[in-house]
């Protein structure tokens, strides 16, 4: 594909670096991930950035190279207790995939995170974003690292009118940034683009009247920097109603279940629970008969102590909260654990079921 980016003419490059770098230098926050250039701690910084902002990660970067601080630590951890160094950042394939990434590197490179675009994005999980942050934070490397924050700012410096939410778009971005680029310090530059992205460059309002490189924007130039970047809808959220439960058992420990090691929130803790379908609206004995036949639990539900809803990327769950107890007799497994509430925080769960204990911690309180 022939991509003409025929604005990037009008720019002064090499004023276009100094004016950003030498802002970044100035204005950059201080940030845990940015007191040295340690490939695996970048690594990681970067996979949480992800989708989660920077005020979020800064206390789950902090504690993760606590307790993993180094990429061998992490290769040897125990898949439970990586998750539970997760728990709460969400979208929990990408720590998944960082350690078996990891534990390739551990293997094959001998703990020595890959330095050329080709290898490194071999690796699990390292898209090009990330490979190219990577390269050029931790390595010194002139590679883009294109992420929407990114397109956003470079839509507007170079005004440029493809929807960013098309996946091919990136391939574009990532053209204007090649050219872009500063050779001699790209770990800045790019993180430059990134800082302004957050600071100054944001999607609504942007504070062009204090951006470094306003005299270099197209977009400012033209007035037009409200209407980029162009980026159509996703589609819609599905819903999910589902029934979960608390259940005791004669001791007053609770069960819960490990999900499966595939899928959604996978291997992530939960309380029992079942899909309702609607549009039909389930009365208790029906969510009673529910648990035995698709789950194989013979329950006794007492009460809803609560609705809660928890909002995916691409779903919604509508959580209705029972609380019961459990039959006697019940046989715990690897899946299926009763616990206190105290040994319970030795496990990873999920946002939503961590709403729900708390639901149920100030039902019992009442
Ligand atoms: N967002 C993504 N990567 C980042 C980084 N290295 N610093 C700040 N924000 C980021």
């Amino acid at each position: 594909m022939i991509i003409e980016l025929k604005n990037i003419e009008k720019i002064n490059i090499s004023a276009f670096q100094n004016d950003l770098i030498s802002w970044f230098k100035r204005e950059q926050r201080d940030l845990p991930w940015r007191k040295d250039q340690d490939p695996y701690k970048i690594w990681v910084s970067e996979i949480m950035l992800q989708q989660t902002r920077v005020d979020t990660v800064i206390p789950y970067f902090n504690r993760f190279i606590e307790w993993f601080p180094t990429l061998e630590d992490l290769a040897e951890a125990e898949e439970d207790i990586v998750l539970k160094a997760w728990e709460g950042l969400g979208y929990y394939s990408r720590v998944r995939n960082l350690q078996s990434a990891v534990k390739e590197v551990n293997e094959k490179y001998n703990g020595e995170v890959p330095n050329t675009p080709e290898v490194i994005a071999g690796l699990k999980g390292v898209g090009p974003y990330t490979a190219g942050a990577i390269l050029s934070i931790a390595y010194g490397i002139p590679e883009p690292a294109v992420d929407g924050n990114v397109m956003r700012v470079i839509s507007r410096v170079l005004s440029i009118w493809e929807d960013i939410a098309k996946s091919s778009s990136r391939k574009i971005f990532e053209k204007a940034v090649r050219q872009l680029i500063s050779h001699e310090d790209p770990s800045s530059f790019n993180q430059a683009l990134m800082e302004l992205g957050a600071l100054i460059c944001t999607p609504t309002s942007p504070s062009c009247l204090l951006c470094p490189v306003r005299d270099h924007c197209q977009a400012f130039d033209e007035g037009v920097q409200n209407e980029l970047p162009i980026k159509t809808k996703k589609t819609k959220t599905r819903n999910v109603q589902l029934a979960a439960a608390i259940l005791l058992d004669v001791n007053g420990k609770v069960l819960i279940h490990k999900r499966p090691a595939t899928g959604l929130l996978a291997n992530l803790w939960e309380f029992p629970n079942v899909e309702i379908h609607h549009p039909i609206q389930y009365d208790r004995e029906q969510v009673v008969e529910l648990f035995q036949h698709s789950i194989d639990l013979k329950v006794k539900l007492e009460k809803i102590i609560g609705q809660l809803e928890h909002v995916f990327s691409h779903l919604v769950w509508n959580i209705q909260v029972y609380l019961g107890t459990l039959d006697t007799n019940f046989q715990e497994s690897d899946e299926w654990k009763l616990v206190s509430v105290e040994e319970m925080k030795e496990f990873a769960f999920p946002v939503s079921y961590q709403k729900m204990l708390k639901l149920y911690l100030e039902h019992q309180k009442e």
